[in-house]
């Protein structure tokens, strides 16, 4: 009896070590612990009439923070954030996701807002992933491309945010089904070097820089269960569906099906209107947000577009939706691919 239980407890004891190796090696232990995080500072970032200006360029035009994070009228024409009510987060829209995803109230409001976080929460959230309460975020917030924001369009982001008038906006806490809560937890990754600004000089890595801030990426690309379809960057055929109905995104690569014929001044007039030569694009391509780009930055990031791999890729969503066997969405023309 003695011998088999010594047996027993050492088989166990290789197993849980087996067990710890293979954790480790594969989605590693914050699951269980929480997300890697480092310490917060007492850091503030100096309020200048400079970084207001640059906060309020990222926050609504080139980052979209504000579309995210502002109740909209999703049935009306449009689908325009509710006046007066810019920042003050919203429950997502979208059909789909894991649970209920909020993006929070970021105004300066005490009792539903950022009033109480400090600048460091804020921007450790924002580059960082992890949220003023040490929870992991979902990733549709954009943390990840955030990472490589510069540490001066990072502070100016959150003077920005602090200059909002505070409104008052109580939402519903996020709520993430089981096991996507946990597994989003081995995402966050603290940032320990400084993050340079980019030279507008160099041409690719600044449209590269851009385009990542923008997250045109993750419409514009199809994903399966929360990952990119590979070879398909930029290709569209993303279904959206919310009380708009459905859309899907479309391919921006320069191939004949995706925007082979766009040339830099219909680039620009599209983003400003968003009329492809009369068509009218829905909302959900968030033109109200591009349109705040200079004309310099919408270059760079078309140049960037132009340099991505062509993907035959054909999305209409003029036609009604079927299985598409490259992407592995429903969308408009999938069987034709
Ligand atoms: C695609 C939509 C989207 C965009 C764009 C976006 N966010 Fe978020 N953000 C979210 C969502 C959703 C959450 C909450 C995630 C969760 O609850 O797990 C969030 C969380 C946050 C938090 C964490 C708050 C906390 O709990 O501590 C901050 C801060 C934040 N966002 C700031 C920003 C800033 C600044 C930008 C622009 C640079 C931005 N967000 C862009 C959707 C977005
Ligand atoms: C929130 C999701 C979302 C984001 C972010 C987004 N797009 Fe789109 N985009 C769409 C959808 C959906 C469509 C299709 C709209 C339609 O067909 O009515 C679209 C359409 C377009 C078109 C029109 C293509 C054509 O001629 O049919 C262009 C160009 C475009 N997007 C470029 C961009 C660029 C560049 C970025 C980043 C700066 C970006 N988009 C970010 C969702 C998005």
């Amino acid at each position: 009896m003695r011998r088999v239980g010594k047996w027993f407890f050492a088989a166990l004891g290789s197993l849980a070590v087996l067990l710890a190796i293979g954790i480790t090696l594969t989605i590693g232990w914050s699951p269980f612990l929480g997300p890697k995080a480092r310490a917060l500072t007492n850091r503030t970032f100096e309020r200048t009439q400079q970084r207001l200006e640059r906060g309020r360029y990222i926050v609504t035009g080139l980052s979209g923070c504000v579309y995210c994070h502002s109740p909209h009228d999703w049935t009306a024409p449009g689908t325009p954030i509710m006046a007066g009510k810019e920042a003050s987060g919203e429950v997502l829209p979208y059909a789909g996701l894991p649970g209920r995803i909020v993006a929070p109230n970021l105004t300066p409001d005490q009792e539903t807002g950022a009033g109480s976080w400090t600048d460091d929460q804020l921007a450790r959230a924002i580059r960082e992933g992890v949220g003023h309460n040490g929870r992991a975020l979902f990733p549709i917030m954009p943390y990840q491309h955030y990472r490589n924001m510069s540490d001066e369009d990072l502070a100016s982001v959150v003077v920005y945010l602090r200059s909002l008038p505070a409104v008052h906006n109580q939402l519903p806490a996020t709520e993430i089904i089981f096991p996507v809560r946990y597994l989003i937890r081995s995402a966050p990754e603290p940032i320990a070097a400084p993050v340079a600004d980019v030279a507008s000089l160099d041409r690719f890595k600044y449209g590269t820089y851009l385009v990542e801030q923008a997250g045109c990426i993750d419409c514009h690309t199809a994903q399966v269960r929360g990952q990119n379809v590979s070879g398909m960057d930029f290709a569209g055929g993303f279904p959206f569906t919310g009380p708009w109905g459905t859309v899907a995104s479309a391919n921006i690569t320069p191939d004949p099906s995706g925007i082979s014929y766009y040339d830099e001044a219909l680039f620009l007039n599209v983003m400003r209107t968003g009329l492809v030569t009369g068509r009218k694009l829905s909302p959900i391509m968030p033109v109200m947000v591009y349109k705040n780009l200079t004309d310099d930055d919408l270059k760079a990031i078309f140049a960037f577009l132009r340099t991505t791999k062509p993907v035959k890729h054909r999305v209409d969503n003029s036609e009604a939706p079927t299985e598409c066997k490259l992407c592995k969405q429903k969308h408009g023309s999938g069987s034709e691919n």
